[in-house]
């Protein structure tokens, strides 16, 4: 009999893409919605800021009575969470059968078995093998048309104040002919539009028969897949932003014209201490390089704010740089401190100044995603199909700079990617006219 699995996934879009693959790789199981009825619960947890980590904690307590009731459920941490704090979740919460770091993944099977046979499963190892190349292949069903594709993990730039080097480990880019064997089976199972992801992702270093693939070299040649037609990537590091990519904003039409490149600060003391290894003006200077090659160019940023000893000034230097390079999104964070982070050990800014500075900033950066969708009233726009809307006959798809437009048509299907007018914009998307 087919077993029910419920997965919860915290975080970022990696780990979104890691449970679609997780789904794939426990045969036996269908997945559900809803973690009433579920033989196994599979939270996917995210360790980049405190209250990430607290909230598994929680939502693991409240699954007390669903496991009384059902002795046979099953319960597994898996992610970020998992592998900083391996056993340590067993002892705070002993209903936790299995724990499986995000290196792992393709051994979720055994792990699922030996949990299955009453015993304790963990494994955060960070093994030789490749996880992507154990998972299964993934299955023939047809699906929506936007996907996330991996093709990075881990990160050296060690920034002070973040857990991935420790938790996702160090750099790695999966080889290029696995990575276009993906590809071409998500178009022929309907994708439109794939993501590329990795925690570093421009940092894509791909094998491919004793050559070594950059990121425009990989997306240059998915771009020659017929039936995709778009291409993003996520998220970037200033630092390995390679003149080959700036270029290809420029000439690959696939590539959208959206790029999220984090800052984390505008204050040069700051960013030091952040072990950030670039200053404001370097970013600065970058941005207007990528501009020049693509001036329509959506950007967007993550900050940080209340990083141990920013003063006024500092905050004020994320203020101005923010007001310079104009943004069309961004996420903004109270710093948290993460432990075994160099910056962990620095004393914090007082939680009152540092929620006023958050408050303040995201005002502006409000202001401006604000004026960016503004300024798409009137104008042409390309838009990917992706469900039907709340209305009737009401459609919602993607734009190119990653807007939300809403337009109201019988013609439309899913994964259309058609033209459109831009008519109005409301608070978080825009709604236009099929042209
Ligand atoms: N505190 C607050 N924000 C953090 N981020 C990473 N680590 C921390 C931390 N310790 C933010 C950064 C990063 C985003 C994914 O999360 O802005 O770019
Ligand atoms: Fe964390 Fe910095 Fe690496 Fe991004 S670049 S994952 S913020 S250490």
């Amino acid at each position: 009999m087919t077993k029910k699995l419920y997965i919860k996934t915290y975080g970022c879009q990696m780990n979104v893409y890691d449970s679609e693959r997780m789904a794939e790789v426990l045969e036996g199981y269908e997945q559900v919605e809803s973690p009433d009825g579920a033989d196994m619960i599979l939270l996917n947890t995210c360790h980049i800021r405190e209250k990430a980590a607290e909230k598994v904690y929680s939502e693991l307590g409240r699954y007390k009575d669903l496991k009384q009731a059902n002795p046979d459920l099953k319960i597994g941490v898996a992610g970020c969470v998992a592998q900083a704090e391996g056993e340590e979740i067993m002892r705070r919460q002993p209903m936790v059968d299995l724990v499986v770091g995000p290196q792992s993944y393709h051994r979720l099977p055994e792990l699922e078995a030996r949990a299955r046979a009453g015993q304790k499963a963990l494994d955060t190892d960070f093994p030789e093998e490749d996880k992507f190349e154990k998972l299964k292949r993934r299955p023939k069903a047809q699906r929506g048309p936007t996907a996330f594709l991996t093709v990075q993990e881990g990160c050296d730039k060690f920034c002070a104040f973040c857990v991935v080097p420790y938790t996702r480990g160090a750099e790695a880019s999966r080889p290029v002919a696995r990575v276009l064997a993906e590809a071409e089976e998500l178009v022929a199972r309907g994708v439109r539009e794939i993501t590329l992801l990795g925690q570093n992702v421009n940092a894509y270093h791909g094998e491919d028969g004793g050559e070594t693939w950059g990121l425009a070299r990989l997306i240059r040649r998915l771009a020659e897949i017929d039936e995709l037609k778009r291409i993003r990537f996520t998220t970037s590091h200033p630092n390995d932003m390679e003149d080959d990519l700036i270029a290809a904003h420029g000439d690959c039409e696939k590539l959208m014209p959206y790029l999220h490149l984090p800052v984390q600060s505008g204050s040069d003391r700051i960013l030091k201490r952040m072990n950030r290894k670039h200053t404001a003006a370097s970013y600065i200077a970058l941005i207007e390089r990528i501009r020049a090659a693509r001036p329509d160019l959506l950007l967007s940023g993550d900050f940080i704010v209340g990083f141990p000893e920013e003063t006024e000034e500092d905050f004020q230097a994320t203020l101005d740089l923010i007001e310079r390079v104009r943004y069309g999104a961004a996420y903004s964070f109270k710093y948290s401190a993460r432990p075994g982070t160099p910056a962990a050990e620095r004393p914090d800014v007082a939680a009152d100044v540092a929620n006023d500075r958050l408050q303040r900033l995201q005002a502006l950066i409000t202001r401006q995603q604000r004026a960016a969708q503004d300024a798409m009233v009137g104008r042409e726009v390309h838009v990917l199909i992706e469900k039907p809307g709340r209305m009737p006959g009401q459609m919602v798809g993607k734009s190119d700079h990653l807007h939300a437009v809403h337009v109201t048509s019988d013609a439309l299907d899913v994964g259309d990617l058609v033209k459109v007018r831009i008519t109005d914009s409301g608070p978080n998307s825009l709604a236009g006219r099929l042209l």
